[in-house]
């Protein structure tokens, strides 16, 4: 089989990360921050390292795990609702932001703006958000880089820009982190949510949001903390009101083993995932009948690509069981960047890819997509 659904969820996970699930079901089991004795400490001990793992990675001053991805980003959304307030996000943005924004243009009447593109590059820049601002304006939300089509969205002149005018600015940097050096701080950043099961190859169910204090971040989920139980609200102002119930151990040793993977193999990462993206976007793109929609500056490891009209959910269903080749069809949960590209009906094929692809690899997804366009099926 050949898998290239990396960016729904890396499949090899490094053996180092395996290793650190395995150690959290057989050596810290117990439950960290809730009891004192010697085993749930010891918990505790490698539950915090991971923590400052992360921090480091991100250059960021403070972390919070979370179930997921989606589960962060609801956390920094809706944790720092302001009424009658207004929020700018962007065409790029996965239903992971987009719905609980709207939800509380529901809920609780706050304004929304949707950020697009007017460059001929494509790309998203802070020319495209400025001019929605209005002086209810609280955050600005956008992704890093599209889950759909690999674009990437220069963050520094949107951080510097929400710096100056006392916004707050949320990344959704579910994919980018592992793929591309974050630095949440140089880049202004107040919030960062982070899907650790992609490309920091860690096990799925564990999310990260990374926050600084500018954020003014509020709990959105309560009960215990394992601090203060005689107060029968939540305690607030430290990293555990936000981690209401019990931390899940085992995938958070793995995101930690994950991170050192990545740390320890980047220059290599980069430059694998780089050649195996343009190769595979320079075939495709030779390829009569195939129209390739990211463009080639953007090669993080995501290939988004459709064959004459074709539906993509169809043709990702053949790659799948006439060639043994996974990818992702679809809308891909972000119909707003699908609106903008033209493709709602249609959907996109998107391959997707990790470190532990191989050229062998691209090279059979390039023969499949030609016999596909010359024959059909
Ligand atoms: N957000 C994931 C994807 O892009 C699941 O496929």
């Amino acid at each position: 089989m050949i898998y290239l659904d990396n960016s729904a969820s890396t499949n090899i996970k490094p053996k180092e990360v395996i290793k650190a699930v395995c150690d959290g079901l057989s050596t810290y089991t117990a439950n960290p921050g809730r009891s004192g004795h010697k085993l749930s400490m010891k918990t505790a001990l490698e539950v915090e390292k991971v923590r400052e793992k992360v921090c480091n990675f991100l250059n960021a001053p403070q972390v919070v795990f979370t179930e997921n991805c989606t589960d962060a980003l609801n956390l920094a959304i809706q944790g720092t609702i302001v009424p009658k307030g207004h929020i700018i996000c962007t065409i790029n943005d996965h239903n992971a932001s987009i719905r609980p924004i709207f939800e509380m243009q529901k809920k609780y009447g706050i304004e929304v703006s949707v950020a697009q593109p007017h460059s001929a590059s494509g790309s998203l820049t802070i020319d495209d958000i400025a001019p929605l601002v209005k002086p209810n304006t609280y955050m600005i939300c956008c992704n890093h880089i599209s889950n759909v089509d690999g674009e990437l969205t220069e963050i520094k002149e949107i951080g510097e820009f929400c710096s100056e005018h006392c916004i707050t600015f949320l990344v959704d940097c579910a994919q980018s982190a592992g793929h591309i050096k974050i630095d949440m701080q140089k880049n202004y950043i107040d919030l960062l949510a982070l899907a650790p099961h992609k490309a920091l190859y860690a096990p799925q169910g564990i999310g990260v949001l990374a926050y600084t204090k500018k954020s003014k971040l509020m709990p959105i989920r309560y009960g215990g903390t394992g601090t203060e139980s005689e107060n029968i609200y939540q305690p607030l102002g430290t990293i555990e009101t936000y981690e209401s119930g019990t931390l899940p151990t085992p995938n958070i040793l793995g995101l930690g083993a994950g991170i050192d993977f990545v740390n320890n193999h980047f220059d290599e990462i980069i430059e694998k995932i780089d050649d195996l993206s343009t190769y595979l976007n320079f075939e495709l793109n030779n390829i009569d009948g195939v129209k390739v929609y990211t463009h080639p500056k953007n090669a993080f490891g995501v290939i988004a690509f459709n064959i004459k009209d074709f539906g993509s959910t169809e043709v990702s269903q053949l790659l799948s069981d006439k060639y043994n080749i996974c990818t992702r069809g679809g809308l891909h949960c972000a119909g707003l960047k699908h609106k903008f590209l033209g493709t709602l009906e249609q959907g996109i094929v998107r391959a997707s890819l990790s470190y532990f692809n191989s050229f062998s690899d691209c090279q059979k997804l390039v023969k499949a997509v030609k016999h596909i366009s010359k024959y059909g099926n």
